[in-house]
């Protein structure tokens, strides 16, 4: 019998590749989105990758009562892939509330949902930014983490410890917390990928968009951190890799072959990359060149960060397989796109 998915946040950018790569898995899909952050014509896109459009149920997941409805319309669901959140640091900083409203009343009604209707699996969508700066590179599991930088952080921090919580106190819950480094690129169709509303925060929709002629130039936040080229450095993994990462984990859960109730894996390559590298990789990847200088520092930027992603290559048998360049090149196709179909 088919796999029951129910992915929050489906039509947003790692979930909608997650959706298409668990589909092709021979999971069913079903999608929750408000779509404050994304188009519903992406359920159609996912329907054009796999062969099969999955349904979208447009409803907010605060509003308990409509979120339970959803579950009484839709009984058989066996697993819970989370990714509706707000994701903004900068935004974060300014309104928290929204950001504690959203983020941490969505994770509670959900596993609330979990426990009612008897659905055993859960994945979190998390993220590097728990571990702050860590003392030890790279970084593995058992990091210490560290007091959030923004509240967008801390939403993060506060949803994995609920969850924990939650699955100590039910032995029919199972759940995992992934850790993401920095999801880059795009699927290899170039019909989904990241969509940012305004101006990019994040590095590389802020370099497509200057190669594209959108942004004037790209700002390098600092060249003066204690790494080799000066300039920060990350570990950046391609967003098809990563949402493969979630169907691995989403049928360790929904099989019974997790270790404990809770586990938390680290979704990187292993490999840091500094911006001046990132910025090589896309004029290699592609044969533009890109206008950028070099600027002051953005505040609360961590210097250096990758991931040891051992505990996820033995435990799910997951690895990352695309490389910084090929990230490049899918993420430079996907703007084409867009902008040709904007
Ligand atoms: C940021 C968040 C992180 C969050 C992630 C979501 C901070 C401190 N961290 O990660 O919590 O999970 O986004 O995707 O905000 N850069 C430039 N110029 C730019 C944009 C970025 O030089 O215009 C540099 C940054 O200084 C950084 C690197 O590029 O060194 C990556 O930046 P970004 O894509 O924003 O990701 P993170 O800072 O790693």
């Amino acid at each position: 019998m088919k796999k029951k998915i129910l992915v929050t946040g489906g039509t947003g950018y790692i979930g909608s590749h997650t959706a298409v790569e668990l589909i092709e898995d021979g999971s069913e899909v079903i999608i929750i989105d408000n779509l404050t952050n994304s188009e519903a014509g992406v359920a159609t896109r996912i329907g054009q990758i796999t062969g099969t459009t999955p349904e979208l149920a447009v409803l907010d997941i605060c509003d308990r009562e409509k979120l339970s409805e959803f579950f009484h319309d839709h009984p058989g669901i066996s697993g819970i892939i989370h990714f509706a959140a707000y994701k903004a640091v900068g935004e974060s900083v300014r309104k928290p509330l929204e950001y504690y409203r959203n983020n941490i009343q969505t994770t509670v009604n959900l596993l609330e949902g979990m426990k009612t209707f008897r659905i055993p699996g859960f994945v979190f969508s998390s993220s590097c930014t728990v571990y702050g700066q860590p003392a030890r590179l790279p970084v593995s599991e058992d990091s210490p983490l560290q007091p959030a930088a923004s509240p967008y952080g801390n939403t993060k921090r506060i949803c994995e410890e609920i969850i924990r919580d939650t699955i100590a106190a039910d032995p029919n819950l199972r759940g995992i917390s992934l850790r993401y480094f920095n999801p880059i690129g795009a699927h290899p169709s170039a019909l989904i990928g990241e969509l940012p509303r305004g101006v990019p925060e994040n590095l590389v929709p802020f370099i497509t968009q200057t190669a594209f002629g959108l942004r004037d130039e790209l700002k390098v936040f600092g060249n003066d951190y204690d790494t080799p080229d000066g300039s920060c450095i990350r570990d950046y993994l391609h967003v098809v890799d990563l949402a493969k990462a979630h169907v691995t984990a989403i049928n360790r859960l929904v099989e019974g072959r997790n270790k404990s109730g809770y586990e938390t894996f680290n979704l990187g390559t292993g490999t840091g990359v500094s911006v001046l590298e990132a910025i090589s990789s896309f004029e290699r990847a592609t044969g533009l060149k890109l206008k950028y200088r070099i600027t002051d520092r953005r505040p609360g930027d961590i210097e250096k960060i990758w991931a040891d992603p051992s505990l996820a290559n033995r435990e799910l048998g997951w690895k990352t397989n695309i490389s910084l360049d090929e990230s490049m090149r899918t993420a430079w196709e996907w703007e084409k796109f867009i902008r040709k179909s904007n």
